[in-house]
């Protein structure tokens, strides 16, 4: 609890381009939670180096990725977003949480194994403790409660049986906290358009399966004219229909609808027209994003201003918490 309002944590790599998947399953539900909830909201570069990175290009990412956070609506005066890399807090609690991680958990998290899989030249050690790192995030601040999507659940669950063990040892050093579920349709798991078993994703080899948020009308029109649906020409939700089914997930996120109405609007429309009533709706969410990230992207000092005052907040309530587990640990204190 912060001043009588209970906290609320959440971020995202600053790997890649975002993408239509962490807009609509993500950022877009945060925009109105501060109202109700202490928010922070990381830019988690720390995390994106368990991928190689190109410094100067990393750089930009990161501070894009700020940006783009305000450019989507959070107010940064209401909110708490800042860079993990700027509160050293997250690296330190990481490895006093690593030595009560077991390594058979984390061999168990379905991320590393597929991330292994698809790096396996640099299967790192940080990709493997990645989910301790998490956990520190969660935990330095807190929090009761964590909106992510349903390929973060099992990192939260871990989070949570670290949080459990440190507890019954030491005492409540910790909140437990919970995943933040939304609306139903909020926190949907947004597909590739061009293999909708998978999730859309930043790092897809095919840049046809994803929407990136800076993608430009074009580009948007033709990914949706190409997506993957299948041989009949029903517009329905269904398991046996995965491709139409992300389509009508999309649109009815981005407008508002639901499945339902979604589906009515759409009986008897063939796909062509279809895709693009679904490509018009992304477009009317994008434009206006685009529009002031390119004005943020210029207002350079304001944005300086935003990240000191917002990492010195973050290392406030993160270091209150670093010192106490220091403490249980009984690790010496600095003498005064
Ligand atoms: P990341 O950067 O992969 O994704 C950021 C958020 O976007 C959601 N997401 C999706 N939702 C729906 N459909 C998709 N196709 C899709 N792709 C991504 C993710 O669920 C996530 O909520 N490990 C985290 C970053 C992180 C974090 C944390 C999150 C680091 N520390 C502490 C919460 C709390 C990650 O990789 O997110």
């Amino acid at each position: 609890m912060i001043d009588d309002k209970k906290v609320l944590y959440s971020g995202m790599q600053a790997t890649g381009n975002l993408t239509l998947g962490n807009y609509l399953g993500a950022l877009k539900n945060w925009l109105t939670l501060n109202e109700e909830y202490e928010c922070f909201w990381g830019v988690m570069d720390l995390h994106s180096l368990t991928v190689r990175q190109v410094p100067a290009d990393f750089r930009k990412k990161a501070r894009n990725l700020l940006t783009l956070y305000i450019a989507a609506g959070l107010d940064p005066v209401k909110n708490c977003i800042y860079f993990q890399s700027h509160v050293p807090a997250h690296a330190e609690l990481s490895w006093l949480l690593s030595c009560f991680t077991y390594v058979g958990e984390l061999n168990r998290m379905t991320q590393y194994k597929e991330k292994a899989a698809k790096h396996a030249d640099n299967v790192n050690a940080g990709l493997f403790t990645y989910p301790v790192l998490m956990a520190a995030d969660i935990l330095l601040y807190q929090a009761d409660f964590v909106p992510v999507g349903k390929d973060q659940k099992q990192h939260l669950e871990i989070t949570r049986d670290i949080a459990e063990r440190f507890n019954n040892i030491y005492g409540d050093v910790f909140t437990i906290p919970e995943p933040y579920i939304g609306k139903e349709e909020e926190g949907a798991k947004i597909m590739s358009l061009q293999d909708p078993e998978k999730k859309m994703s930043k790092s897809d080899e095919n840049v046809n399966g994803s929407i990136f948020l800076m993608d430009d009308r074009d580009t948007i029109v033709r990914k949706f004219k190409r997506a993957v649906t299948d041989s009949d020409a029903e517009v329905r939700y269904g398991e046996d229909k995965p491709g139409v089914s992300n389509l009508l997930t999309i649109y009815g996120s981005c407008t508002n609808k639901s499945i339902q109405e979604a589906e009515k609007e759409f009986d008897g429309v063939g796909y062509g027209d279809f895709k693009m009533a679904v490509a018009e709706a992304v477009i009317s969410v994008l434009g206006p994003l685009q529009e002031e990230f390119a004005r943020l992207q210029k207002e350079k000092s304001f944005i300086d201003g935003i990240i000191k005052e917002n990492d010195e907040k973050a290392a406030y309530f993160a270091n209150k918490t670093l010192r106490k587990v220091k403490k249980k640990l009984g690790l010496t204190e600095k003498p005064r």
